[in-house]
């Protein structure tokens, strides 16, 4: 297992590249299964998720290649099981069961595994195949769906889901008759998925509001499609500028899908501004100072960037106070920034950070993926080494992350344990 050990202290400058989404990748890629033609997708991450979900594609009957940053498809003879060695790896997978019911009228899908962030039900997801027509069974640890055919309905969502909303979305389109997905996820993925698949030829619209209509089309194809570039490694990459004082020019950065985060970036002493090169982030002359963050669905400050604000928090003068409003498990980077100095008090989903002098360097351990990134911000500020173990979930997530941050000055070297 290899772990990155990290010099902390040096404020970072230069040019750094956001690449493609994962989380908007994840969902287009599996709707390849929806597809009755070649496809190119472009623009995707080399990460582990991507790996995953490719191997699962091909055990599902597809042919899936990936050569660089672009992930080529086939059609081919679907099999509609997926199994529990991969799905346990990332909870995405669930995914695939959106596009297996509404092409096979059949899926199997082992309950998801993924980050450890908290319970992260499906209950909505299933419910609403329920009601366009499926029925489900747990059979051995895996859920078992069966429909003839799935039919639109209108489908009012419990809680805005990122997930289940991509889910729906790929199965009503090529279901009968028209789907009003209500209280839907707004999430600049979910848009993303909803270009792509309306760029194959599906009728949705009102996607990027909190009702899309999908009218159900007999088939889908295309030839290529680019996905959009990562929000959160962008917005990771502002925080390191930041939290390491340093000056980074952040090209194929979304700025627009990033308004809350530069908000808030900004209340905390940063200067950015867009420009046609790209996004220009670094510390004001004042230094960084405490803000109060409270993650909400999009368009609110997204929990993906959570854990690398309260990074930045845990040195900036003055208090902050972080509430976490979509998972109940999302603070375990806490501890291991209190290992490094910093203090930070938790009260069920509210973290109070008393902002430190400076960090010190430690031995920490990451948890899940976003968390992972929040100990690398820390370590990059923090005075001495860093030593980030568990580091796989890191690379679920960000494409050659120590690359990146150390061509603009960082000093992180990937060890084996
Ligand atoms: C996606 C993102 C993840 C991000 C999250 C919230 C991907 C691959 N992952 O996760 O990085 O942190 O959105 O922006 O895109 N819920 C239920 N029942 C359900 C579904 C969800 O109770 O059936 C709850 C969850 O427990 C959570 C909330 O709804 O509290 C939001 O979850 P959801 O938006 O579905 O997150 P994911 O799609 O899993």
């Amino acid at each position: 297992m290899d772990k990155l050990v990290i010099e902390g202290g040096v404020p970072l400058h230069g040019t750094i590249e956001v690449s493609g989404s994962k989380n908007a990748a994840l969902p287009i890629l599996f709707s390849a299964i929806l597809l009755d033609s070649p496809f190119s997708f472009q623009n995707v991450p080399r990460l582990q998720d991507i790996t995953t979900t490719i191997r699962l594609l091909r055990m599902l009957g597809l042919s899936c290649e990936q050569e660089g940053n672009t992930v080529r498809t086939e059609p081919g003879a679907l099999n509609p099981e997926a199994p529990y060695d991969l799905v346990r790896t990332m909870r995405a997978s669930v995914l695939c069961l959106g596009p297996l019911l509404t092409r096979l009228g059949r899926a199997r899908v082992s309950l998801p595994g993924g980050c450890a962030i908290g319970a992260r039900p499906v209950d909505q997801h299933l419910k609403a195949f329920e009601q366009m027509g499926a029925r489900f069974d747990l059979e051995g640890g895996d859920i078992v769906g069966r429909c003839s055919r799935l039919h639109g309905a209108h489908i009012v969502f419990d809680m805005p889901t990122v997930g289940g909303t991509e889910n729906l979305l790929m199965a009503a389109a090529l279901a009968d008759g028209t789907t009003i997905l209500e209280n839907a996820a707004r999430e600049p993925e979910v848009v993303d998925l909803a270009n792509f698949l309306r760029s194959c030829g599906a009728k949705i619209s009102g996607h990027g509001t909190g009702i899309i209509t999908v009218e159900g089309v007999t088939s889908l194809s295309g030839e290529s499609y680019s996905i959009m570039p990562d929000r959160i490694e962008a917005g990771t990459f502002l925080a390191a500028a930041g939290i390491t004082g340093g000056k980074l020019l952040v090209k194929n950065c979304p700025f627009a899908e990033l308004e809350t985060v530069v908000g808030k970036l900004e209340q905390m002493g940063m200067e950015i501004t867009n420009s046609e090169e790209g996004v220009l982030a670094q510390c004001g002359k004042a230094g960084l100072h405490g803000t109060d963050v409270k993650t909400q669905p999009y368009p609110g400050f997204p929990t993906d960037m959570q854990a690398q604000i309260m990074a930045m928090m845990t040195i900036a003068s003055r208090s902050s106070i972080v509430e976490e409003r979509i998972f109940e498990n999302r603070f375990m980077h806490v501890p291991e920034m209190v290992r490094m100095g910093a203090q930070i008090t938790i009260s069920g989903r509210t973290a109070m950070i008393r902002g430190v002098e400076h960090l010190i360097g430690a031995q920490v351990m990451a948890s899940d993926l976003r968390a992972s990134a929040s100990l690398v911000l820390a370590g990059l500020a923090a005075h001495g080494t860093t030593h980030v173990r568990r580091i796989y979930h890191l690379d679920r997530g960000y494409e050659e992350i120590e690359k990146k941050l150390n061509a603009v000055g960082a000093r992180i070297e990937r060890v084996e344990q």
